[in-house]
């Protein structure tokens, strides 16, 4: 599935990305490719990432969103 359409890359290629260490939005649009273009799917990425902490850290996460 396309995450990012503008550059064909797909929640795979994302995915692979996240787990070789890349654990922000601008290290994964540098290594994939996906992101510089329209923008919208930006927030799907980051929403890949934020899935792919441990469980404490989202919780954190959220946390933060609360205050
Ligand atoms: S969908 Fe990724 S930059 Fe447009």
């Amino acid at each position: 599935m396309f995450i990012c359409s503008c550059r064909a890359v797909t929640d795979r290629q994302i995915k692979a990305s996240i787990d070789s260490g890349n654990d922000n939005l601008h290290a994964i649009m540098e290594d994939t490719g996906a992101g510089d273009c329209c923008g919208s799917c930006q927030e799907d990425m980051l929403q890949m990432i934020l899935d792919s902490l441990p469980p404490r850290a989202e919780q954190q996460e959220a946390n933060l969103q609360l205050h």
